[in-house]
């Protein structure tokens, strides 16, 4: 009994900071640390000492959900080596832990561990280009800034997306849309090779010679395998485009979802062009709002696609000619850290109706909650490009992948978010079975923690996930019964 109480007694001196850590969160109310992770917390302290924060890092997080979330201690590997020894104590101590990448996700525990380690790559950001400039190997701790940043000095880039601040590691390991996937399809199929470290702690070097079966669940697979150090990706020349967005007043409404049928459908053979809209209520002016993003990955200022587009008369405009990494930062300015979020999302065949339709149910669903503090409805419409569609043919034909997305700002307002979400779900879905033009797929980096993503990726491929998963990770590491149990699970 002596012998007990001195060994806890040690154990806590051993880890002083993460005490203090303890009476600071009391405050917030309820944390508890498992016994597991105050041992885990201990060892990684001892073995990396300056890559190591008891607690949080003082990392600035884009959810204010997440950014609240305490974890037990917060690690930045910089080297995959980092990585496999980080693993192997966590799971020699069964302390819970969470992989983050730029920390965009929206619940808790996704990628800022709630109580146990937080695993926070971006201090893993090399880029390493070929010597025949077709493939980039590219540290998971990137973020989509750095990673062009890193490609435009060789002319080069990637299949990588808008927003500055993104992670490539969630970004890729779910979908990616980007600007060129007309031309190359999701992100993650332009992906050659992973270095993985496996749930059991070894480093994996995962292509479609090495290990035809997780290269296959790594497309989509998200955070079920393990954890992605380095992603070899397609190097694509690129120099300036054309990029940027106009805001129109709702009088143009109809207009707007006229040409995005039109490019979604009859401008879909000129690859070079990408665009998405947005419709969303503006508290201030409690007035609604449409935004159109232009796109062409060449340095063309007036493209034929965009011609009509270009008659409607604008508000606003950011569209001009630059390099992708300014137009990054511009995206990234529109949606800042700070606020609560969340995403909901739906697929259909492109339809105007529909898109007319699932916007005026958000319109009619936010009457009785648009006073909340903070509150920022929007809808993306998002075309699913053929090339996407050809590159992973169970997606189904030319599809439109719809978004919604809330921001507010207390989180006494959560639950009523939550629900405006579930029943704007409920309705728009409906309204997509009636239309006759529901597709099930649905992308797992836009959907709520009530859908099922690996759902819609079709039975056989969910069951071949769920097979591949086991025999990678037999002690259930990686599952939602496991020690990395955040974003979405396949067991
Ligand atoms: C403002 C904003 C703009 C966006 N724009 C786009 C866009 O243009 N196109 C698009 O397709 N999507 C876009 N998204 C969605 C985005 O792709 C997802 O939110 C993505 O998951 C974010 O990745 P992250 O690394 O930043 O997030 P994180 O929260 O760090 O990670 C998301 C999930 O992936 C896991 N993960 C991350 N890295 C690894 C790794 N190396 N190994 C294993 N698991 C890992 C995490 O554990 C977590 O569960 C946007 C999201 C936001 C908030
Ligand atoms: C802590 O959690 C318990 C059980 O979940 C709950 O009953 C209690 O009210 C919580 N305390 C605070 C301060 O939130
Ligand atoms: C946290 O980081 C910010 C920005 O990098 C810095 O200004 C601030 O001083 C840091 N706070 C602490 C406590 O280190
Ligand atoms: C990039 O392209 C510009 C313009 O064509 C050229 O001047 C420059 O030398 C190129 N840089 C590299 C590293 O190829
Ligand atoms: C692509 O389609 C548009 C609209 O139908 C047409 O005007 C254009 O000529 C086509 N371009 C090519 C290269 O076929
Ligand atoms: C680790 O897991 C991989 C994948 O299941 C397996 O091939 C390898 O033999 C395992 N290594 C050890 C040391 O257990």
């Amino acid at each position: 009994m002596t012998g007990m109480k001195s060994a806890l007694i040690t154990a806590f001196l051993g880890i002083t900071p993460a005490l203090a850590f303890g009476i600071a969160v009391a405050k917030h109310g309820n944390i508890t640390i498992d016994p597991e992770c105050v041992k885990a917390c201990s060892r990684l302290r001892n073995i990396f000492g300056d890559i190591y924060s008891p607690g949080n890092a003082n990392v600035t997080v884009w959810d204010a959900k997440q950014q609240e979330t305490h974890s037990a201690c917060w690690i930045q590997p910089s080297s995959t080596e980092d990585v496999s020894t980080i693993l192997g104590v966590i799971i020699d101590t069964s302390c819970r832990f969470a992989i983050k990448g730029g920390g965009h996700a929206r619940v808790p525990d996704d990628s800022v561990s709630a109580g146990g380690v937080t695993i926070d790559l971006q201090k893993m950001r090399t880029v390493a280009v070929s010597p025949d400039r077709t493939t980039v190997t590219l540290g998971s701790g990137h973020v989509l800034l750095s990673l062009y940043q890193g490609l435009e000095k060789y002319n080069l880039t990637s299949v990588a997306g808008r927003v500055a601040d993104v992670g490539l590691g969630g970004f890729v390991l779910g979908g990616g849309f980007s600007h060129l996937s007309p031309k190359y399809g999701f992100a993650m199929d332009n992906v050659l090779e992973y270095e993985v470290v496996l749930p059991n702690a070894t480093v994996a070097i995962v292509n479609h010679a090495t290990h035809p079966d997780l290269y296959f669940a790594l497309r989509g697979g998200m955070n079920n395998f393990g954890i992605v150090t380095h992603f070899t990706m397609r190097a694509i020349r690129q120099g300036q485009m054309l990029a940027g967005s106009r805001t129109y007043s709702t009088d143009n409404r109809d207009a707007i979802i006229h040409q995005a049928y039109r490019l979604t459908t009859e401008w879909k053979n000129d690859t070079s062009m990408a665009f998405y809209y947005s419709f969303g209520y503006q508290q201030v002016t409690d007035d609604f709002i449409l935004a159109v993003s232009q796109e062409y990955s060449r340095p063309v200022l007036r493209p034929a696609p965009f011609e009509q587009l270009n008659q409607i008369p604008f508000e606003s405009s950011t569209v001009r000619l630059g390099w992708n990494s300014q137009f990054s930062i511009d995206s990234a300015s529109a949606t800042p850290p700070g606020g609560r979020n969340l995403f909901a999302t739906v697929t259909y065949h492109p339809s105007a109706d529909l898109d007319r339709r699932v916007q005026d149910i958000m319109v009619e669903e936010i009457q009785s909650v648009k006073t909340t503090p903070g509150f920022h409805p929007n809808i993306v419409v998002q075309p699913l490009y053929e090339a996407v569609v050809r590159a992973g043919r169970e997606r189904g034909g030319n599809a439109a992948v719809i978004l919604l997305t809330v921001r507010w700002e207390n989180a006494q307002d959560d639950d009523r978010m939550n629900a405006l979400a579930q029943r704007w779900l409920e309705r728009s879905t409906a309204a997509a079975k009636k239309a006759g033009k529901y597709h099930p797929w649905l992308y797992i980096n836009y959907a709520s923690k009530e859908q099922d993503p690996f759902r819609g990726y079709g039975e056989a491929n969910l069951q071949r996930l769920r097979r591949i998963q086991s025999e990678v990770d037999p002690q259930g590491v990686f599952t939602s019964q496991g020690l990395c149990r955040g974003y979405f699970k396949l067991h």
